[in-house]
C-alpha cells in the first residue's frame, strides 16, 4: 500500500443529458501524499471542479476509483461518505459560505460541532483564527468583514476539526492579487504546521509556484509534465 492520502485511479466522469453524453474527465490518475499543497490548474471547463467534487465524495465517477487513506470511497455507504466529509475533509468554496447570523468564532466552532469534537473547542477555534491572522476579529459578524477576511474565516473553519484533507475550489477567485497570494501562502504554511494535504483549484498562473505538486487538466485530460507533476 502506498502512503498517499488521496489516490485517484482511472477516473472518468461522463455527464449524460438529453442532448447527449459529455466526458468531463478522462482517465485521471494521481497519488497525493499527506502534508502537501497540490494545485489543480486548467482553463474554465477543463474539469477541475468535477474532479474536486469526486475527491470530496460529493460526486461519483462514472468509472474508476478514489481512495482516501487507502479506503475506496465508492465502496462506502452514504453514511460513511457523509462522515468522511465531516471528519476527514474540510471544504473551502469560491464564494464564502459563512453563516451570516454567526460571528467568526461561532462559524469556526460550528464545523467542529459537526465533526463531533467536544473537547478543547474554544481553544482550537482561537488558535485557528489566530493562524489566519484574525485573532482580533473573532466577534465580528460576516457582514462586518472584508471579502478576504471572510475567506480566511472559511479557511479557519475548514482546518479547525483537524481534517487530513482540505479541498478548496477557486478560493482566491474573488480576492485581489495580493490577498490571493497571501491566502495561497497561508495554505502552504498550513500543510506544514497541521500536516494537512490541501488541493486547491485556480486559473491564476501567478499562484502556481506555491504548489508542491501540480495537476493540470485540459478538456478533461491530465497533462503530464514530469518536471512539475512530482513532489518537489
Ligand atoms: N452536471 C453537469 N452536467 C453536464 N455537464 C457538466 C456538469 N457539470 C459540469 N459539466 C461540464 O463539464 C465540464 C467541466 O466542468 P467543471 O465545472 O469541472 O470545469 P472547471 O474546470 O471547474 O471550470 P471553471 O474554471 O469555470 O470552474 C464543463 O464543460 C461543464 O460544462
Ligand atoms: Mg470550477
Amino acid at each position: 500500500m502506498s502512503d498517499s492520502i488521496i489516490t485517484i485511479s482511472g477516473v472518468n466522469r461522463i455527464f449524460s443529458s438529453a442532448s447527449g453524453d459529455f466526458q468531463a474527465l478522462k482517465d485521471i490518475n494521481a497519488e497525493i501524499p499527506g502534508g502537501v499543497l497540490t494545485i489543480l490548474k486548467g482553463r474554465s471547463g477543463s474539469g477541475k471542479t468535477t474532479l474536486l467534487n469526486i475527491i470530496g465524495a460529493l460526486d461519483t465517477p462514472t468509472s474508476g476509483s478514489v481512495f482516501i487513506q487507502g479506503q475506496n470511497i465508492g465502496k462506502m455507504t452514504e453514511k460513511q461518505r457523509e462522515n468522511l466529509r465531516r471528519v476527514q475533509i474540510g471544504f473551502v468554496f469560491q464564494s464564502v459560505s459563512l453563516i451570516p447570523s454567526m460571528n467568526a468564532f461561532q462559524n469556526v466552532e460550528f464545523s467542529m460541532r459537526l465533526a463531533g469534537i467536544n473537547k478543547g473547542r474554544e481553544e482550537r477555534v482561537r488558535e485557528c483564527l489566530k493562524m489566519v491572522g484574525l485573532g482580533s476579529r473573532m466577534n465580528h459578524m460576516p457582514a462586518e468583514m472584508s471579502g478576504g477576511e471572510q475567506q480566511r474565516v472559511a479557511i479557519a473553519r475548514a482546518i479547525a476539526h483537524r481534517p487530513s484533507i482540505i479541498l478548496a475550489d477557486e478560493p482566491t477567485a474573488e480576492l485581489d492579487s495580493a490577498m490571493a497570494a497571501e491566502v495561497t501562502q497561508l495554505f502552504k504554511e498550513m500543510t506544514r504546521k497541521e500536516n494537512v494535504s490541501i488541493v486547491m483549484t485556480t486559473h491564476d498562473t501567478g499562484l502556481m509556484d506555491a504548489g508542491d505538486m501540480i495537476i493540470e487538466l485540459e478538456n478533461g485530460q491530465q497533462i503530464i509534465r514530469p518536471e512539475t507533476s512530482t513532489v518537489m
